[in-house]
Formats: C-alpha cells, sequence, structure tokens
C-alpha cells in the first residue's frame, strides 16, 4: 500500500521576471514502510518536497495524496491533527523552541495531543541520541549536533507513521551519523514506520530502502517504486 502519493506535483516561486520552479512535475510514490532516501544538489528542490509531503506547504498545482487522503481537502484544523499525530518532521534547520528545554521540546508534539508521553521510549531516544543529562538544558547552550540530535528525538517520540527528515545528520560526524542511522532504521522496523530522509551523504543513503534523485525538481532517478535496487 502507498502512504504517500504526489502526482504531477510542482511549487512554482515567482520571482519578479523569473518563475523558480522549485518542484516541477513530481510523480512519486512511496509504500507503507519504506524507507526511502532523497539525494540532489543544493537548490534542487528537496526540501521543498519534504515540506509538502508533510504538509507544511501549499502546491502550486499537483497533488499530495497521504494514506488515501489528498491533504488539499482537508481543512486547517484537520491538516494540523494530521501534521502532529501521523508526521514527525525533522526540519534542516532544528526549529527547536529556544525558550523551553531540550526535554519539553522533545515531548512538545506529544503534549499538544493531550497524550502521557512514553517516558520508557523516549528516555531510551535521549540516551541513544546522546543527550543524557541535557533534558534540562536550553536549545542555545547545546552545539548544533546536539540540537539536530534533539530535534530528531522529538520526530520520534510520537512513533509516527512518517518520519520525515532533513538532512537528520547534516551536522554530525561520520560515526555518530551511522549510529543516528541506524536508531532511525531500527525505530521504523519496529514500529512499521514510513521514512522519507533527504541526505548529501552518500553512505548514509546507501542505508535505505530506495535512493531518488532529485534535480531541477524533477526526479532524475528511482522514482519508480517497483525498481527497488539502489543506484
Ligand atoms: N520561499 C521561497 N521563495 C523563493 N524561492 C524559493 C523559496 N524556497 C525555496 N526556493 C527556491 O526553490 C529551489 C529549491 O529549494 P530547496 O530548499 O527545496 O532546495 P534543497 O534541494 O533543499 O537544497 P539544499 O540541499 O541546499 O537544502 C531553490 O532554487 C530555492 O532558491
Ligand atoms: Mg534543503
Amino acid at each position: 500500500m502507498d502512504i504517500l502519493i504526489t502526482e504531477d506535483l510542482k511549487k512554482y516561486y515567482e520571482m519578479g521576471e523569473v518563475t523558480v520552479k522549485a518542484l516541477d512535475g513530481i510523480d512519486l510514490k512511496v509504500e507503507k514502510g519504506e524507507f526511502l532516501a532523497i539525494v540532489g544538489t543544493s537548490g534542487s528542490g528537496k526540501s521543498t518536497l519534504l515540506h509538502m509531503l508533510g504538509g507544511l506547504d501549499i502546491p502550486t498545482s499537483g497533488k499530495v495524496i497521504v494514506d488515501g487522503k489528498d491533504i488539499s481537502k482537508m481543512t486547517k484544523d484537520e491538516l494540523a491533527i494530521f501534521r502532529r499525530r501521523k508526521t514527525g518532521f525533522v526540519f534542516q534547520n532544528y526549529n527547536l523552541l529556544p525558550l523551553m528545554s531540550i526535554y519539553e521540546n522533545i515531548v512538545l508534539p506529544i503534549k499538544l495531543d493531550g497524550i502521557n508521553p512514553d517516558e520508557m521510549y523516549i528516555e531510551q531516544i535521549i540516551k541513544i541520541l546522546g543527550l543524557k543529562g541535557k533534558e534540562a538544558m536550553m536549545p542555545g547552550q547545546l552545539s548544533g549536533g546536539q540540537q539536530q540530535r534533539a530535534a530528531l528525538a522529538r520526530a520520534l517520540a510520537s512513533k509516527p507513521a512518517i518520519v520525515l527528515a532533513d538532512e537528520p545528520t547534516g551536522n554530525l560526524d561520520s560515526r555518530t551519523s551511522l549510529d543516528v542511522l541506524g536508531l532511525i532504521k531500527t525505530a521504523g522496523e519496529k514500529f512499521g514506520q514510513t521514512i522519507v530522509m533527504i541526505t548529501h551523504n552518500d553512505e548514509i543513503a546507501q542505508m535505505a530502502g530506495r535512493i531518488i534523485r532529485i534535480e531541477d525538481g524533477k526526479i532524475c532517478r528511482g522514482g519508480d517504486t517497483n525498481v527497488k535496487g539502489k543506484e
């Protein structure tokens, strides 16, 4: 079953005289439980695509269908609930709330939903991500890599059906990157999560089940779900 589908998805930005085609007709299908890596040069449209998949941005045209539902047909409230309950998003710039502690940041999406956090699971994530002892600190007191790991902890804390991660290891050394990837993969398999991850790192991309390459807002390799081979 395809949990994520895009149909001729386009996102154009009108910049005075020029039109920037950030996404220019993306047809993508992602199966439930799949681990997909998105690669491509800087400015090729990767973040834009991920934001669309998470319902964080509105397409110029085309469709995004999540779990059989066209997200453009959802009301604002439905979309907010969908984002909070179904998706865990790791932003390229982390997006941690500066006036909340690391622990508060991690459990925020769960608390907003009125659900009690699974404390044991969260402790496990904190430990694996090397954030033990940092729970009470503020994001500004952490290094870039630590903030990145906190953002990942927040995305995984509610065991979302879909994990959308924008360069989740972009600020980590190669050893830590592989550890963090291992965690994403293990959690994904354990909870049947679908993972879509942007990366610039080939070694990291190879850990995914499928790799798609984006250039100039178009998929130039790996867009077909039936082709499971790596590039
Ligand atoms: N709000 C915006 N207004 C205008 N142009 C934008 C906007 N957001 C993105 N773009 C343009 O869309 C294109 C794709 O941007 P995007 O952030 O998706 O690239 P990316 O593949 O994630 O790059 P990187 O690897 O550097 O993060 C770029 O040319 C960018 O300048
Ligand atoms: Mg980006």
